[in-house]
């Protein structure tokens, strides 16, 4: 196996009641006025309450951007910037899905390196650290907030843009069960496959480490057996801090050893149609997996054992069993298939520039089996 790197945030803290605590922890680690990045809903429904009470308490000043619902485009990182600049601010806490962490992130990465997010959407980039990021995830899907990439829309051309540098990793992840209760079912099932998704790439990528692999296994385990117990029972604490963990051993995965093909396939579908990040994954896992299960039928294998499968026989006939397991979870979530978002024609017509954007993202070079264009606008229509 090749060389490696292991980048996590400086402190992962995790278990009910840490939100509570993120005033005295920022305190102590930094000084000076911060902003706080979230979600109008999740502003409105308080559940970034103890959030905002815990700095009070502390004593720390900051400002507020809560602008964003759903995921951030470059309009929204430039009017948070420029907040940040304007209140003053020394570092950022982020509370909330993926949206909010990957715009603080964006914001930390221009207020050091000016520019715009698609100049550092290339792998050569090598941006500054900027001000540090306390991230709270009030969803358990994204990962991001151990992870050093963050997702931009381009305002002008609607491209997912990949911002990828460990100067981006969080401070401090801190995670609490309690912020994801709140989760709709449909927000459990989308965010959750997300991270399913997260533990199945990292663990065939082929930048998958020793240090990746168990995680990877863990978190595909855990994740099949409570996400439908989550989605089943909203207010169940052992499944929601199950949930979260597994998210959170997904995200260590995958962001030391990057997603795939499913990712770099689900981004186009997010920026064309609006279809939020975590459902287009899950539309089109169990698709993409079948076709890619030649590539490693070990690592598939592992898998299926890891996620129940009866696998007691050899690889390939143990790899062969996840498809069906997928589409069991997905049925089990009520997952809808993407003709119920997208229409035929639209996704034609879309489809030669998603196949564009897929490969431009890097990710699908990662894939176990190699994916040409013609293999993903195959792969796009039999999902459909
Ligand atoms: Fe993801």
């Amino acid at each position: 196996m090749h060389a490696w790197n292991f980048r996590t945030p400086v402190l992962i803290a995790f278990g009910e009641g840490k939100a509570a605590r993120i005033g005295a922890l920022v305190k102590g680690r930094t000084s000076g006025k911060v902003l706080l990045v979230t979600g109008p809903v999740l502003l409105r429904t308080g559940v970034v309450e103890p959030v905002l009470q815990s700095l009070r308490k502390a004593g720390v000043p900051f400002a507020l951007y809560a602008e964003t619902s759903g995921e951030p485009t470059s309009r929204h990182a430039d009017e948070a910037l420029a907040l940040f600049r304007r209140e003053d601010c020394a570092a950022l806490v982020a509370c909330g899905g993926g949206g909010p962490m990957d715009l603080a992130k964006a914001v930390s990465l221009l207020h050091a390196n000016n520019g715009n997010p698609r100049d550092y959407a290339r792998k050569d980039a090598s941006p500054r650290p900027g001000p540090p990021i306390f991230a709270l995830p009030t969803t358990a899907g994204s990962g991001s907030e151990v992870s050093g990439n963050t997702i931009i829309i381009d305002a002008a051309s609607q491209e997912k843009l990949l911002i990828g540098s460990p100067t981006l990793v969080p401070e401090a992840a801190i995670l609490d069960p309690l912020l994801t209760l709140s989760m709709p079912p449909s927000l459990t099932a989308a965010t959750g496959m997300d991270a399913l998704t997260h533990a199945i790439e990292s663990r065939v990528s082929r930048k998958a480490t020793e240090m990746t692999i168990p995680l990877s296994l863990r978190a595909a385990a855990r994740l099949v057996r409570f996400l439908p117990l989550a989605w089943e029972r909203p207010d169940d604490a052992e499944a929601r801090r199950e949930c979260l963990l597994g998210a959170l051993e997904a995200g260590l995965a995958f962001a030391n050893s990057s997603v795939a093909l499913v990712h770099g396939m689900a981004r186009p579908l997010g920026a064309k149609f609006g279809v939020p990040h975590g459902l287009s994954n899950a539309m089109l896992l169990k698709t993409v997996t079948a076709f890619s299960l030649s590539g490693d039928p070990h690592g598939y294998a592992q898998l299926a054992r890891a996620m129940g499968g009866d696998a007691a026989g050899c690889d390939d006939m143990a790899a062969a069993l996840l498809p069906p397991l997928l589409d069991d979870l997905a049925a089990r979530l009520k997952i809808p298939r993407l003709r119920e978002r997208v229409g035929r024609e639209e996704l034609d017509a879309q489809c030669e520039t998603m196949v564009r954007e897929a490969l431009a993202s890097g990710s699908p070079a990662n894939n176990p089996r190699e994916a040409g264009p013609e293999d993903i606008a195959r792969l796009y229509r039999e999902a459909w």
